[in-house]
């Protein structure tokens, strides 16, 4: 089915491309009581443009859950340990005292773990009024697409492995709970998604440390290729811009995202819940 069909087939959602690579403006839903006709919409809707942006959205944290769970369990991050309150909410907060900003380079989510989220759903606040914490997302499928036949073909039954220390300690010098480690886990560098079936590229500048079986300085060197690869090509990219109300759901297999801190020293705030995966990155 072409695009332009597809968009007209929505009976319950207004859907408008925010790219052609991914990234679509959702409207005509309210996200605090969709119907079970406008998920399964929204569901295959997902799948067509991988980021879903809903502007205009009224959300209490219970409401903002129900809609998360409506697509899977709620994951709990693994840095909600040192922050406290809503273990199935992680706050995305930073003002004028913030050390760093979460998100600000570009990542998948929570990839150390065994089995990765399947997608996020942000919901914004506050913005900073100088115009500034827009967040870019790149569609995974088009940057394994974009190699050459010779690179898909030396990485295509590699894995990589992707540490949760190197952003929660390395980045943010938050210490694991005591006795215990942040998550580590192997994946392979292009598992096809479990719904599509499509390959797509699953190594990120956040948490992927090393590609396995290659001398140190041979990975090092691979690895910022790809992750050049990855931030250096607008065409694999959307950028969202957020208003207080604004909800981004995102495909956690296929995209990354990068949130933008531009806008030091003004302030942005928002919650994120994460859906937990049904299974490991897989060949
Ligand atoms: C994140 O989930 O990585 C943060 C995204 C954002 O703040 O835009």
């Amino acid at each position: 089915m072409s695009a332009a069909s597809a968009e007209a087939s929505w009976r319950h959602i207004e859907v408008e491309p925010l790219a052609p690579s991914l990234g679509a403006v959702i409207r005509g839903v309210d996200l605090a009581s969709p119907t079970a006709t406008q998920l399964e919409e929204l569901r295959s809707v997902w799948a067509e443009h991988l980021v879903l942006t809903f502007p205009e959205q009224t959300l209490d944290r219970e409401a903002h859950k129900a809609f998360g769970r409506a697509f899977g369990t709620l994951h709990v991050h693994p840095l909600n340990h040192a922050r406290g309150g809503d273990d199935e909410i992680l706050v995305v907060k930073t003002d004028a005292n913030s050390k760093y900003t979460a998100g600000d380079g570009w990542h998948t989510d929570v990839s150390c773990d065994a089995i990765p989220p399947l997608g996020s759903a942000l919901y914004i606040k506050e913005v900073p009024s100088n115009g500034g914490g827009d967040t870019l997302f790149a569609s995974m499928y088009l940057a394994w697409e974009a190699l050459s036949e010779g690179l898909q073909n030396f990485l295509v039954d590699k894995f990589a492995v992707h540490d949760g220390a190197l952003p929660y300690v390395g980045a943010y010098g938050v210490a694991p709970p005591e006795g215990s480690n942040y998550p580590r886990n192997r994946h392979p560098i292009a598992p096809r998604h479990p719904v599509t079936g499509r390959r797509l590229l699953y190594v990120n500048s956040g948490f992927t440390s090393h590609i396995e079986g290659l001398k140190r300085e041979e990975s090092r060197a691979i690895l910022d290729l790809l992750f050049r690869h990855i931030e250096r090509n607008p065409r694999f990219q959307c950028r969202v811009r957020w208003q207080p109300g604004t909800l981004t759901l995102w495909d956690n297999r296929c995209t990354q995202h990068h949130a933008l801190w531009d806008y030091y020293p003004e302030s942005r705030y928002g919650e994120r819940v994460s859906i937990v995966g049904e299974a490991a990155p897989a060949l």
